[in-house]
């Protein structure tokens, strides 16, 4: 797959079959994360990929709402920075994020990014719930949870490439049409 077919091809998706991710699938995926550049190669990223099922699902409840799809993932990847290592932990999570989300679309294995930093629980902040349910020290912050699942099989619609003239791209200005 080209890169650009790939970026076309990715999507949030929320359900998943009840077949797990292979651990090679889920390896490579990992592998990806860390693969990702970070700023003064600081490598602040910590990842813990959940697998147990009862685990997965009781990661729905680190915010309110948007995060219901992990109720039917079968696999999780919990997406921390060394907030202490690094001032630029939420730029380098998120493109690890970003890469193992690419991964996974390669690998055919759907994902759906559920963002915990700056968000809210039932009683508490999403941070404070997950340092609680995973045990996390406080020098860990977390950005996000990758939700993944194998696919219900249910077809996809690929993306089309988006025209550079609707309003997000400029040429040498802010407001010049490109
Ligand atoms: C930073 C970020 C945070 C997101 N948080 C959530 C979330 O908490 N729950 C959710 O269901 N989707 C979440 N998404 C997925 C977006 O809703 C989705 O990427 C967007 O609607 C575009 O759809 P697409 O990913 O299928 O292209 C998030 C995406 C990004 C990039």
């Amino acid at each position: 797959m080209s890169f650009m077919d790939l970026l076309r091809r990715r999507a949030s998706i929320r359900h998943y079959a009840a077949e797990p991710v292979p651990a090679d699938k889920l390896e490579k995926i990992l592998e990806a994360g860390l693969l990702t550049p970070s700023s003064r190669n600081l490598r602040p990223v910590r990842l813990i990929a959940v697998t147990d099922a009862d685990a997965v699902h009781a990661l729905a409840e680190c915010k309110t709402a948007g995060a219901g799809m992990l109720r039917e993932a079968t696999c999780a990847i919990v997406v921390l920075g060394d907030s202490k290592l690094s001032d630029a932990w939420i730029e380098d999570t998120s493109l690890s994020l970003f890469s193992m989300q690419l991964m996974a679309t390669e690998l055919g294995v759907e994902n759906c990014w559920v963002q915990c930093r700056a968000r809210q629980a039932a009683t508490e902040s999403s941070d404070a719930f997950l340092h609680t349910l995973l045990d996390l020290p406080d020098n860990l912050s977390v950005e996000a949870v990758l939700a993944l699942g194998m696919s219900t099989g249910e077809e996809k619609k690929t993306k089309d490439v988006p025209s550079l003239h609707e309003g997000q791209v400029f040429l040498g200005k802010y407001g010049v049409r490109y």
